[in-house]
């Protein structure tokens, strides 16, 4: 059922950075352009603005919202930031890395946010837009993806209209995404660094940045709750490492393996994160009953693509 008429603002539109904040002060949702997908932001620190966040989308409240600031001061208020850490932001923010930290005590940061966790994940993306909505908002913004729950992360402001159309008041438009895929998440304790998700910031430029050790999610405590087997579902089948197609497939390629669409001709993994979600969607919308992926190499962002293609070709009801 629609609740809202759904406005898309571009977001140099006179008037359309104000009118975000005015949505959000009043405890509205809003739809915001990060550099790496479209974001559904509620104000932090309210209740019922964060709750409507998770029936936007369809989201089990189990799985906790990453918190956007517009610099470390504004994190500092909210969670405990190690010296390894400080350093880390210090080097890739604004940018696609996100930091999973101990909560500081009476924080005003609204519980759902966090879903029941001690930890808070904190995030500067690298978008002026957004930058400039939290500060004159002069709070952090909560903002998971902005797709319904288990789908294909948005990239562009029709992405978002497809599948959020009636059930929040605004989108304002940047136009496409320059990342594509989400930001790397990284849980920070004196043990060293785990990333809990992959993302575009590498866990090589990670380690050579803290100057400490790296390891991945399997090795570590800390989880990422989100982190479904099945997940950016598309509605077709998803068959990975195809070099050729089948019957009633459409093929996606990389690099030597040409395909009906490609994610980088020139086998470039920037562009191929870049365009990733995009080209699901323009897969999926073939009407292929089936959408095989070429091969993916399995090192650098590589590594962030293999992961979300993983989860997009995990049986459906693998949660
Ligand atoms: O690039 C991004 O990170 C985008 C843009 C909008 O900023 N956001 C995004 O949010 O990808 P979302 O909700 O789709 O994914 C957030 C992930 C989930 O897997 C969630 O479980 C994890 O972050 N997360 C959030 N808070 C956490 C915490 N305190 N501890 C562990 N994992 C956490
Ligand atoms: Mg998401």
């Amino acid at each position: 059922m629609a609740l809202y008429k759904t406005l898309v603002v571009p977001v140099h539109e006179h008037g359309a950075i104000e009118s975000a904040v005015e949505h959000l002060v009043a405890g509205a949702l809003v739809a915001v352009p990060t550099e790496t997908v479209y974001g559904l932001a509620a104000d932090a620190l309210n209740p019922e603005a964060v709750a409507k966040i998770y029936t936007a989308k369809g989201r089990p409240s189990h799985n906790p919202l990453i918190c956007h600031v517009s610099d470390i001061a504004m994190a500092e208020r909210y969670v405990l930031v190690p010296t390894v850490a400080r350093k880390l932001m210090e080097h890739f923010w604004p940018g696609p890395l996100t930091f999973v930290l101990p909560t500081k005590q009476n924080t005003p940061i609204a519980a759902a946010v966090s879903a029941g966790l001690k930890t808070l994940a904190v995030r500067c993306p690298n978008s002026l837009a957004v930058q400039d909505v939290i500060a004159k908002l002069n709070r952090p913004i909560a903002a998971p993806s902005a797709n319904p729950s288990g789908k294909l992360s948005p990239t562009s402001a029709n992405d978002v209209l497809s599948g959020m159309e009636g059930r929040i008041p605004l989108i304002l438009d940047g136009g496409k995404t320059s990342v594509g895929i989400e930001s790397t998440i990284i849980g920070v304790t004196d043990a060293g660094v785990a990333i809990l998700r992959p993302g575009t910031v590498t866990a090589e430029q990670i380690k050579s940045v803290s100057g400490i050790a790296v390891h991945d999610r399997d090795d570590d405590t800390i989880t990422a709750p989100g982190q479904l087997a099945s997940h950016y579902a598309p509605n077709a089948t998803v068959r990975l490492n195809a070099l050729v197609k089948q019957d009633h497939e459409v093929l996606i390629g990389f690099g030597a393996v040409r395909g009906d669409l490609s994610l980088s001709r020139s086998g470039d993994l920037a562009e191929a994160a870049k365009l990733l979600f995009e080209v699901l969607r323009t897969a999926d919308a073939s009407g292929a009953h089936g959408i095989a992926v070429a091969p993916i190499p399995n090192d650098g962002i590589g590594i962030a693509i293999n992961d979300r293609l993983k989860r997009a070709s995990a049986p459906r009801d693998a949660k």
